[in-house]
């Protein structure tokens, strides 16, 4: 713990002068026009760089994929957690909006890769048993309850036995939840009670890493 006469909130202040030079500014305007255009869905959260979301992909992500698994995401976006997904031998994509996907083609388009449309909560053409992993982050924040449950219990169909599940979802608890309109009424309580009644068993919860919603892992 730095006590009064260190020099941290000083050497803090010049850091940030550096780097807000006129020359670094300039550097930085430059390698933005240049460089690609970043993902859609960076500006909630860059995995690469943005704390809570480094923590849920190491946490949540890598550790399940696996090159002779399958793997599913729900509500993809613009790819911003699908490029940790590629490395399982199949991958589907189910979004409900087809220019979402048309988005996320530009970003990760591998053969590995099978890009669905679906009517809301539904997996056309995912055979049953077939699916080793099944995520979606900041999708379920936005889906009421009724549109949730018929998700969870499509996912019991499509899921192996000992299959993992990883949600984010709406918590109104929080008032980053009640803050944000787009946002679903849910509850941590809530969520446990429709994971428990679709026949799934919870492995752990994560109710702090973010402010405005829930993190749970499932198996079936
Ligand atoms: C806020 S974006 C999040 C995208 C991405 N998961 C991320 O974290 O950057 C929500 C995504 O869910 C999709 N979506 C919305 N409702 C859906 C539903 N009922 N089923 C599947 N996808 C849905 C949207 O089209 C969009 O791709």
């Amino acid at each position: 713990m730095p006590d009064l006469d260190t020099s941290l909130h000083l050497d803090m202040l010049h850091d940030y002068e550096r780097q807000n030079g006129l020359l670094n500014r300039f550097r930085r305007a430059v390698r933005e026009m240049v460089s690609p255009r970043a993902f859609y869905g960076l500006q909630w959260g860059d995995p690469e760089t943005s704390g809570p979301q480094v923590y849920m992909r190491d946490k949540y992500i890598l550790p399940y994929v696996k090159p002779d698994q399958v793997g599913l995401e729900i509500g993809p976006g613009g790819g911003r957690w699908t490029r940790y997904l590629l490395g399982f031998k199949h991958l589907y994509v189910v979004d409900y909006h087809a220019e979402l996907l048309s988005e996320l083609r530009r970003q990760c388009n591998q053969v590995n890769m099978q890009f669905i449309v679906n009517h809301g909560s539904d997996f056309p053409g995912v055979p049953a048993n077939s699916v080793d992993y099944i995520v979606s982050i900041a999708c379920f924040v936005h889906l009421e309850p009724y549109l949730i449950e018929s998700y969870l219990s499509n996912m019991h169909s499509v899921l192996k036995t000992g299959g993992n599940v990883v949600l984010t979802y709406s918590d109104k608890t929080k008032v980053g939840g009640q803050l944000n309109s787009t946002f679903s009424q849910n509850s941590p309580e809530r969520m446990r009670n429709m994971v428990k009644a679709a026949g799934f068993h919870i492995v752990e919860e994560d109710l702090t890493v973010l402010w405005n919603s829930g993190i749970i892992r499932f198996i079936r």
